[in-house]
């Protein structure tokens, strides 16, 4: 396996500026997921790696092989598109032998590898119908099976999963993480959808507007993401604007329109900086006012909930703490606070995360 690096990128259209000064490394056998609204410039950079699109600046390193300038069919890589892109005329098992073929093996070869793979991507005894005779899910493994038959050394996948209903999505996370770590393959993953990006990779890489905003494992993006953008990107959180004003041991103090808090902060964090404050609903607890004693560590508001809408397996509610902000907080399926209750509103120093404010 190899590793691959971008160095650079970048890519123009005209005066759009699709992917600015992109540097990033997919270490070998391993799977980064480029992770970012649309039209972030995504599908340019899996374009660019496979060869289909000109970088404007900047390398495309392949283990210790520079191909920026190498067209397609000499790059090793396979690659599922955004919209699978099967042949409609012609069969899952030709398909899937179209890449084979291209690079000139012989007929009993194709063959073996062609019903290996698909027996590895369970479409065994389907490799006779037409794409229009399958699943969504089974399309999706018959583009995965033709990006894998040629044994790339890199494998690009863009929104794989797009087209596929809720559940099968979830279950396909999950084959796809399977496959990857079985073959062992160095992987970029593009996709718009963080649960997916969480899921699935070593590593996510955070796009916005042509610019990347992050690099890191799940948790870190998840729970220390360094701008507003990203953090609002990634999940749920509640934004509350608010000023360092000192340190109380290794928190920083930080006034907010809603009152005092405590909170983990970016490194670069000063006092008096304009910060702002991250806190995941999930991380927020509802109690009656004054009932549990003040415990160190915690952050503790008082607030009256506004709304409450039940989730299922969670309960999800918007409780107005003053100062014109309104928390989102969700509980488990029992919990009882009312609409219109006070309630007290509690959460780890550690669960609040403070940034510099700066725009995304
Ligand atoms: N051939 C092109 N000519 C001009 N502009 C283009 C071209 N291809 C892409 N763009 C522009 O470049 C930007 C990035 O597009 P890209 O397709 O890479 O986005 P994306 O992140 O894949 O989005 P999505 O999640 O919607 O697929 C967009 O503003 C898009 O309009
Ligand atoms: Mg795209």
């Amino acid at each position: 396996m190899a590793s691959l690096r971008l160095q650079g990128l970048t890519k123009r259209f005209g005066d759009v500026v699709a992917v600015h000064e992109l540097t990033l490394e997919v270490p070998s056998g391993e799977l980064v997921a480029l992770l970012g609204p649309s039209g972030c410039g995504k599908t340019t950079t899996l374009r660019m790696v496979a060869g289909f699109d000109v970088p404007t600046r900047g390398r495309i390193v392949l283990g210790d092989r520079d191909i920026t300038a190498d067209p397609p069919e000499r790059r090793d890589c396979g690659m599922v598109f955004q919209h699978y892109a099967l042949f409609p005329h012609l069969t899952v098992e030709q398909n899937v032998a179209f890449g084979l073929e291209m690079r000139g093996l012989r007929r009993p070869d194709v063959e073996r590898r062609v019903g290996e793979i698909l027996e590895r991507v369970g479409l065994g005894g389907l490799g006779r119908r037409y794409p229009r005779q399958l699943s969504g899910g089974q399309q999706q493994r018959t583009a995965l099976a033709r990006a894998l038959v040629i044994s790339p050394r890199v494998l690009l996948l863009d929104e794989p999963l797009a087209n596929l209903d809720a559940k099968l999505r979830e279950e396909m996370r999950f084959y796809i993480r399977s496959l990857q770590r079985e073959f062992h393959i160095t992987t970029l993953y593009v996709t718009h959808d963080q649960a997916e990006a969480l899921v699935l990779a070593d590593r996510v890489a955070v796009l916005m507007n042509g610019r990347l905003q992050q690099v890191g494992a799940p948790e870190e993006i998840y729970h220390r993401p360094r701008t507003p953008a990203v953090a609002a990107f990634i999940g749920l959180t509640n934004l509350l604007p608010g000023r360092v004003t000192g340190r109380s041991g290794e928190r920083l103090v930080l006034e907010t329109p809603a009152g005092t808090v405590r909170a983990a902060g970016a490194p670069d964090l000063r006092e008096g900086m304009e910060a702002m404050l991250s806190v995941r609903p999930e991380h927020i607890e509802l109690d009656r006012p004054g009932e549990p004693a003040s415990r160190d560590g915690v952050n503790r508001l008082r607030g009256v909930v506004q709304e409450r809408t039940f989730l299922g397996s969670l309960i999800d509610f918007r409780v107005d703490v003053g100062g014109g902000v309104l928390l989102r907080v969700q509980g488990r399926g029992g919990a009882p606070q009312r609409v219109g209750e006070q309630v007290s509103v509690s959460f780890d120093t550690t669960a609040a995360w403070a940034l510099p404010r700066r725009e995304g």
